[in-house]
């Protein structure tokens, strides 16, 4: 890699920043000063900014609390995004790790790193995700076994897959479902005949939102990370 490109990716300096340093003479490379900003270094080089080692950065895992009225998008014209909701550095290059709608609030998993996205959305994988569901009408006991015997989805053709229902009261429940299709869970009480008027995400996998409050984020655990396999 370019030496440019390397302190770019791992500093909050901008090019011209960087091309500034390499021609001041403050730029190093496995101790020996470099001049030239097209050097090229390997993966093993050492490499010093203003008495400073650069190190590759690391990937990053977040959770977040999403309120209603942010939407999971990098950017969006209408509404602010989660990501204005994050304050880290190069934080644009945080993919989220399975959208909630707009006016679902709760569990975001943000990372910028795509194997591990991709072991958190893929279909294969069938992490459980847990919402707390309010409706419109009241919810039947029948839906139980409906949900865990799998609906047809407005517009689709093969069953959900078993999902779990608990009743919370009249109008609350909690639903289990280990798939992510576009509006699930509406969908799912709209197969019923019911309306959902408030969705809240607590769960992915065995990663839980706990009592992190709405609009905060935290970097994940270790273990967290982890529990979605190596
Ligand atoms: N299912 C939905 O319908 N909406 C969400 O935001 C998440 C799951």
């Amino acid at each position: 890699m370019r030496l440019d490109k390397f302190i770019g990716n791992n500093t909050q300096l901008s090019r011209t920043q960087i091309h500034a340093a390499i021609k001041q003479g403050i730029v190093y490379v496995n101790d020996v000063l470099v001049t030239k900003t097209n050097t090229q270094i390997k993966d093993t080089d050492k490499v010093m900014v203003d008495d400073q080692v650069i190190e590759p950065r690391k990937p990053r895992y977040l959770m977040l609390h999403k309120p209603a009225g942010y939407v999971c998008a990098n950017t969006d014209s209408e509404h602010p995004t989660v990501l204005d909701l994050v304050d880290a550095p190069f934080k644009h290059e945080l993919q989220i790790a399975g959208r909630l709608d707009v006016d679902t609030t709760g569990l975001v998993l943000l990372t910028d790193d795509g194997q591990w996205n991709h072991k958190i959305t893929s279909p294969k994988h069938m992490h459980t995700k847990n919402y707390l569901v309010t409706t419109a009408n009241p919810i039947e006991d029948s839906y139980i076994k409906i949900f865990a015997d799998g609906v047809i989805l407005k517009g689709e053709t093969k069953l959900t897959l078993p999902a779990e229902l608990k009743v919370l009261d009249k109008h609350h429940a909690e639903l289990s479902i280990c798939e992510g299709k576009y509006h699930q869970v509406k969908r799912m009480f709209a197969a019923v005949g019911n309306h959902v008027i408030a969705l809240h995400r607590n769960r992915i996998g065995s990663v839980y939102l706990g009592d992190l409050p709405a609009g905060q984020f935290r970097y994940l655990t270790t273990q967290e990370v982890e529990s979605f396999g190596q």
